[in-house]
């Protein structure tokens, strides 16, 4: 298969089934479909996975205490989750749910080649373990004073024999590659948390829970006494999904970018994974995307805490694309963001209302009012209109790079700063004004200034199109234009409307009080 052909492939984490959606899940679902929204624009081929995490401790609990089999509470769950895809307006090609058939073949296919290349061996294992993270814990993981961190709940001290991966010998392998692939970790910096983790000798992975203490999980094929490690079955989607060991796989991997949350990159993105597909002859993805947090007051959110902010509410009273709006224009990609109700509301009436939404309603209305609503032509070309032309270039060429770049924040800071252009050019020409004056130079200064709005109206829309699409294409349907599907030709300041029909006067984004 030619390079050319392959699929931009891009993946979110896939979200633990016990929990409920939270505002950090649909952050990354939005941040991961703003990316493959920029991309399709760009004539790229896209395919967007993303999926549920369903096995495990926690899940096999949860579905205890509600009294049901864990399936069950696994189909209710992703009933949430796909809501919450629908709801935000995500634009994944498809969706995947780690009980399918279709991964759990897979995950047992590599599980058995491994162990077939004596990658894997059975050893006797004796020390603390934590269920709640259903992980296995080391001395150098309590605190100095000789406690357990919280975060592992209750930790006991157990004896079992189980199925170890050989990681430690790639130990070299990898520190060299992450050394040597400067994209491998976006943003860079973190890369050093990973090297700083490789220093200390790594363990080989425990890769099975006995059956007595999780059924709820995928069996080791070669001895099904035991289930597979939750990490194991999970990182396994990326590849499942895409029809791994099909001829349709290489259509899609290397995936493009995984993008995960910073507390899922050291061990499991950075170190498990990479070996996982190094030890099966399997290429690496090309980089793994980390986002920061969602804090509530300075804190990660979470069920414990009860400082949960639900995504579901805020789109409820907002709508969709302003919280799209507000989750891309608040949060610095891979730094921690605050989450403060108070900045979604000043986000909401100062950048979508008074900017955006204002300059909607007094394009419409002044074309109605002084030119029939048709947009006419642009018959002069003086300083205002240099300058707001020159603003125009300056922000489609800087919005554009930061979109390639992952700075979502500052596109949509720059290409606001262009609306607040346009209306102060609006201003300054002031329609109302010309549609009094009798002078025929100031009638050619009102068409001018009417098509000069809708035009920059009409580019705005167009380059808001990856983070707020349903809003895009309001505003272009009120232009009279359909929805923009590739940016080509459609980010140059041009005439194309001229002659277009307006809709009459609508309200994008209705005032909301506290
Ligand atoms: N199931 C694992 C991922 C397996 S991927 C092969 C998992 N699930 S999760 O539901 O806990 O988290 C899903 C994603 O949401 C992770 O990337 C995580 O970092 C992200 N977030 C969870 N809480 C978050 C915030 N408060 N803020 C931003 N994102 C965070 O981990």
């Amino acid at each position: 298969m030619s390079h050319k052909m392959k699929n931009f492939y891009i993946t979110t984490a896939i979200d633990y089934a016990n929990g409920s959606p939270h505002l950090g899940h649909a952050y990354e679902k939005v941040l991961t479909d703003v990316i493959a929204r920029y991309k399709r624009l760009r004539g790229e081929s896209v395919h967007f996975l993303t999926g549920l995490d369903e096995h495990g401790q926690k899940v096999q609990q949860s579905a205890r205490k509600a009294g049901i089999e864990p399936i069950e509470f696994c189909n209710q769950q992703a009933e949430k989750f796909h809501d919450l895809c629908k709801i935000l307006n995500i634009s994944n090609d498809d969706y995947i749910r780690t009980t399918e058939e279709r991964h759990k073949k897979v995950v047992r296919a590599l599980l058995q080649k491994l162990f077939d290349k004596g990658e894997i061996y059975k050893a006797e294992y004796k020390g603390f373990y934590s269920a709640r993270q259903e992980q296995f814990l080391l001395e150098k993981d309590k605190n100095e004073d000789g406690t357990w961190p919280e975060i592992f709940g209750d930790v006991v001290e157990i004896t079992e024999s189980n199925y170890f991966f050989k990681i430690g010998k790639y130990q070299d392998w990898l520190v060299e590659y992450i050394k040597g692939h400067e994209d491998f970790i976006f943003p860079r910096f973190r890369a050093k948390q990973v090297l700083e983790f490789l220093k200390e000798p790594l363990n080989d992975l425990c890769i099975s829970r006995p059956k007595e203490r999780l059924e709820w999980g995928i069996p080791l094929p070669f001895d099904e006494d035991y289930v597979t490690y939750v990490w194991f079955d999970a990182l396994v989607n990326y590849i499942s999904a895409v029809g791994y060991g099909t001829d349709d796989f290489a259509k899609n991997w290397p995936a493009n970018f995984h993008v995960i949350g910073k507390d899922i990159l050291v061990p499991p993105h950075s170190v498990y994974w990479p070996i996982m597909l190094k030890a099966l002859d399997i290429e690496i993805p090309q980089s793994l995307l980390v986002h920061g947090w969602w804090l509530s007051s300075g804190e990660k959110m979470s069920k414990s805490l009860g400082n949960i902010v639900n995504p579901l509410d805020l789109v409820a009273q907002f709508g969709t694309d302003p919280f799209r709006y507000f989750l891309m224009r608040e949060m610095n990609v891979g730094q921690d963001s605050d989450f403060s109700a108070d900045q979604f509301l000043t986000r909401y009436t100062s950048d979508l209302g008074n900017d955006l939404g204002n300059l909607v309603s007094r394009t419409l209305n002044m074309s109605h009012r002084y030119c029939e609503g048709i947009v006419p032509q642009s018959q002069i070309d003086e300083e205002p209109e240099k300058t707001l032309r020159d603003a125009w270039a300056e922000t489609s060429k800087s919005a554009m790079e930061m979109y390639e770049g992952m700075q979502f924040h500052t596109s949509l800071d720059k290409t606001f700063a262009f609306i607040r252009s346009i209306n102060r050019y609006a201003e300054q020409r002031a329609p109302w004004k010309l549609a009094k004056s009798e002078d025929a130079q100031d009638k050619l200064r009102l068409q001018t200034s009417l098509a000069y709005m809708a035009e920059g109206l009409r580019l705005s829309a167009v380059i808001l199109a990856p983070v707020m699409p349903q809003i895009s294409e309001k505003i272009l349907n009120l232009l009279g234009k359909n929805a923009v599907e590739k940016f080509d030709g459609e980010l140059e300041w041009g005439n194309s409307l001229q002659g277009s029909k307006l809709s009459p006067q609508e309200i994008l984004f209705p005032r909301m009080q506290k």
